[in-house]
């Protein structure tokens, strides 16, 4: 489906193989699609996800069992470099607690720039039990917590790994 390298996930039984790759252009309906199922109040819209592709392609990773889309991270550099923000992860829900959203942060990290990138930044919702302790677990710490952060009502606590 691409000719970008591949890197093999042990499948759930009933559905897969699964393989994360970078997105190409002919993703971008199924992404908006599964972006608004896993946002519904935040999705990117189509033209910001074009743009988003054509900005980090090779950072807007999908999780791909070959006939559609499960799950993507997207992640982008500062621009001198140095820091990297997690702009974007998420996995269909049927298919939540098989260990995907670690695999897809864990090629967002490892595609990191070796040189240069002393620390990943994010932003979560405070209440978002999942993603926090996923985060954590990869040693992500709790930098501060930020009202309004997304506009008003929609605070968020902000999160970094450092190197
Ligand atoms: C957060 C999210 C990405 C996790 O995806 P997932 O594929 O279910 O996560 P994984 O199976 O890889 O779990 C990895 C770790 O996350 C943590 N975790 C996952 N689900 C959890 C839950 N319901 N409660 C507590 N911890 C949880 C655990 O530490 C888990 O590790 P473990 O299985 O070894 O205990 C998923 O729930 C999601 O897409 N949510 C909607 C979008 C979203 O909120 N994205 C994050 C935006 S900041």
């Amino acid at each position: 489906m691409s000719a970008h390298p591949l890197v093999p996930l042990s499948p759930p039984s009933e559905i897969g193989p699964f393989h994360i790759r970078p997105a190409s252009e002919d993703d971008l309906p199924a992404l908006v699609r599964l972006d608004t199922e896993l946002f519904p109040d935040f999705a990117y819209p189509y033209f910001v996800l074009r743009q988003f592709l054509d900005l980090y392609q090779d950072r807007l990773l999908v999780l791909d069992d070959g006939s559609s889309l499960h799950g993507y991270a997207l992640s982008a550099l500062s621009a001198d470099g140095r820091t990297s923000w997690i702009l974007g992860l998420g996995v269909a829900e049927r298919l939540r607690g098989r260990g995907l959203a670690r695999r897809l942060m864990q090629e967002t990290l490892r595609r990191l720039p070796a040189d240069g990138v002393h620390e990943v930044w994010l932003t979560v919702e405070p209440a978002n039990t999942a993603a926090i302790t996923l985060y954590h677990s990869l040693g992500f710490t709790r930098q501060g917590a930020r009202k309004d952060y997304f506009g008003p009502g929609h605070d968020r606590l902000l999160l970094a790994l450092r190197h």
